[in-house]
């Protein structure tokens, strides 16, 4: 096992220095963590495992939003399922670009650039001068002429064919004129402007569809769609400023390919601008970074380049970045307001949530009211308090964060801040256990805040889906009364007449989400199980559930009989590998309660939910059994065997009982291989279980 990229320090002690390397840690673990669930199906952490992974790189990509690596969690939407887009690598590997954070980067860099090139501190050294966008960079392949490929950076080496998708935008030419080059590869970044983002939004949250934070993780997602119609209808755009293979030269320098590309029929950023040296191009940083939160898309800095080719080709590069360009971050936008009150949100587990309701303010170029508070703690860290002038920062995201208070300007009579421990829509207890952060309301299923939270989860895109009932449908009917369980939701038809509305006007909308209600009739056990909303149990929990338990039936049997913790199905539930004690008693807890039971019930009147259907193992010797592996194996890992196993239909146990069917046994092999034997259970050596599943 490698070691838990989590550090143990609390996020508030760890320094700058200390979190790019913990976050660029956390973000690979989270990557690899995305790609075995989505792309292999064989997910190694738990959902709580995986959850926490993902808190801590968000609250330290809070903490220090400038350390957030290029490619990290946030802008890896929509993940490619297995059957994803094909891999292509690039002729030329994309790079990145190394990083100046104030004026005297800058100058050190023109400073190496002339060192490097024998240049004087007054011979001329030109840099073009282009605003970075905050977008994603994709590479346009063309052969005589005619767009023949269009991929993702992915890591440099080697994107994701996403030529269809591309091939959608209107900035990018599928054809150009004569002339050009036999083989072409035009580079540049695919980004989404802030008011076709916002009314995106918008209408997604009309429809009950998924809301992305910023515009660029809304261009990400759009962009990697399988159905192409899906980018479409997206409003995404391009700037091209880089090249990739060109077979022969046509300029010979920045300034001049930008020129001759535009011609071609490419757009090229307007404020890029040819400086005469240092002090122009950072003059041009300090123009461009005034106006930034006037621009219709966001930038995160400028980007300076060696306008001379002769010169970027001596100059080469060092680790995947050229020497002859940086980037010029820009500081995070922020702005002053007043703290006006302070929220309470309740969530779907009862979790209370401060959020900090703001006099409007403009925040580059986004008008922002709300920002998140998270708990109490972080606002005792930082004494905030209702009626002070606080400083807030946008990270890209449109929720942005309370950097801090101005204390100079904090109001005589101000007092901190108590967190309430009452629930403010039930007035039950509100509960913060030992050693928890979260506050939350132990008012269950008499809140209102809590159902219609679950109800929200229960129709969401990874639940059931159902197409235009969103967040917004469902509080309406919430408050309307019409949809107050779930099973509601599949009755809506007998209220097709007050659907209409007063004038009966809308007939096709009401029937168009009595259809959609009608298609999710329906569902698979898995989404099923997931849409309950069960703490702790994420969409690879209820799979798993769903692949050991086979029907709902069977599922509410065992977790019936699972209330006894001596019974064996108890011991049956924990041996699922993954699924912990901590888990199991929240399962039986949540089978357990009455009103649970009766929503069980009524759904289960309501809807067809399918058995899980096991992969294709038709002939696999080994499916349906349990299997254990214990000690040390030498062929493959350890989960590389357990997925295997799983891929051939069998169910694998952390434990061995008499239920187990194999024990397979590396070296060293402990106190399971005793205990198999004790029960009779067949054990197998590593060979001897190669050699079963070969013959599958
Ligand atoms: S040049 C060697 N120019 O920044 C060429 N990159 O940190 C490398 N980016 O992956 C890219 N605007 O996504 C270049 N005007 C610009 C850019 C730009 C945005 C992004 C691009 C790249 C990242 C590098």
């Amino acid at each position: 096992m490698s070691p838990s990229p989590i550090a143990k320090l609390p996020v508030e002690k760890i320094t700058v220095f200390d979190a790019e390397g913990e976050m660029l840690r956390l973000a690979d673990a989270i990557a690899e963590a995305d790609r075995r669930y989505h792309q292999e199906d064989a997910p190694e952490l738990t959902d709580a495992e995986y959850d926490a992974l993902r808190r801590r790189y968000e609250r330290l990509a809070e903490r220090f939003p400038q350390m957030r690596p290029e490619n990290g969690p946030e802008t890896q939407v929509g993940f490619a399922p297995a059957e994803g887009f094909a891999k292509v690598r690039h002729a030329r590997p994309m790079l990145s670009l190394s990083n100046a954070f104030d004026d005297d980067d800058v100058r050190e860099f023109d400073k190496r650039v002339r060192r490097f090139l024998s240049l004087g501190a007054e011979d001329p050294l030109e840099l073009v001068a282009e605003p970075k966008i905050d977008g994603l960079s994709a590479s346009l392949r063309y052969e005589r002429g005619k767009l023949v490929v269009g991929a993702t950076r992915g890591d440099g080496t080697e994107g994701e064919d996403i030529t269809r998708n591309l091939r959608t935008i209107n900035d990018i030419p599928t054809k150009l004129p004569e002339g050009v080059p036999e083989i072409l590869e035009i580079r540049g970044e695919v980004y989404m402007r802030k008011d076709d983002f916002l009314a995106m939004n918008a209408r997604q949250a009309d429809s009950g569809g998924k809301l992305f934070a910023n515009p660029r993780n809304a261009a990400a997602g759009s962009l990697r769609q399988l159905d192409v119609e899906i980018t479409r209808s997206r409003p995404l755009k391009f700037f091209a400023y880089s090249w990739g293979e060109i077979s022969e030269d046509f300029a010979d320098s920045q300034w001049g390919f930008l020129e001759q590309i535009e011609r071609w029929g490419f757009t090229t950023n307007p404020l890029s601008k040819l400086c005469a040296s240092v002090e122009q191009a950072l003059a041009v940083y300090a123009q461009v970074g005034a106006e930034r939160g006037d621009l219709p898309y966001d930038i995160d800095g400028v980007v300076y380049k060696v306008n001379r080719f002769d010169y970027q080709q001596r100059l080469g590069m060092v680790s995947r970045a050229p020497r002859w360009a940086t980037a010029h971050k820009f500081k995070a936008e922020q702005a002053e307001t007043t703290l006006e009150a302070i929220d309470i949100q309740v969530g779907r587990t009862g979790a209370l949530t401060p959020v900090a309701r703001l006099t409007p303010v403009k925040v580059g170029g986004v008008t922002v009211s709300n920002a998140t508070l998270h708990n109490e703690d972080e606002i005792a860290r930082k004494d905030i308090r209702v009626g002070d002038q606080v400083i807030i920062q946008r990270a890209g995201d449109v929720i942005p964060q309370v950097v801090r208070v101005v204390t100079e300007k904090r109001p005589a009579d101000s007092v901190p801040f108590e967190m309430p421990i009452k629930c403010p829509r039930c007035e039950s207890d509100a509960l913060r256990p030992e050693g928890e952060a979260i506050r939350r309301c132990t008012g269950g299923l008499i809140c209102p805040a809590q159902a219609v939270e679950r109800l929200k989860h229960f129709v969401s895109r990874n639940a059931f889906d159902i197409e235009g009932f969103g967040t917004k449908q469902v509080e309406v009917f919430w408050e309307e009364g019409l949809v107050r369980s779930p099973g509601d939701i599949f009755r809506l038809s007998e209220h097709r007449e007050k659907l209409l509305g007063e004038k009966g006007t809308k007939e096709k909308s009401t029937d168009n989400l009595l259809a959609a209600i009608e298609a999710r009739r329906t569902i698979g056990l898995d989404r099923f199980i997931f849409a309950l909303g069960i703490r702790q149990v994420g969409q690879a929990t209820a799979r798993l559930l769903a692949a050991n338990y086979g029907t709902l039936d069977a599922l509410r049997a065992a977790l019936d009989t699972a209330h006894d913790p001596d019974s064996d199905a108890t011991a049956d539930l924990i041996n699922i590998d993954q699924i912990g004690s901590s888990v199991a008693k929240d399962l039986i807890d949540f089978f357990h309660e009455d009103h649970n039971r009766a929503v069980l019930d009524d759904l289960s009147q309501e809807l067809d939910i399918q058995a899980f259907e096991a992969p294709t193992t038709e002939g696999s010797p080994v499916a349906g059994k349990t299997v254990v592996f214990t000690g040390t194996l030498t062929t493959v890992g350890r989960n590389e065997a357990k997925a295997k196993a799983e891929s051939l239909g069998a169910k694998v146990a952390g434990s061995v009982s008499k239920k187990t069917d194999y024990v397979v046994v590396g070296a060293d092999a402990g106190s399971k291989a005793a205990k198999a034997e004790a029960l009779g259970v067949t054990i197998l050596s590593e060979d001897a279980w190669l050699d079963l599943i070969r013959d599958g």
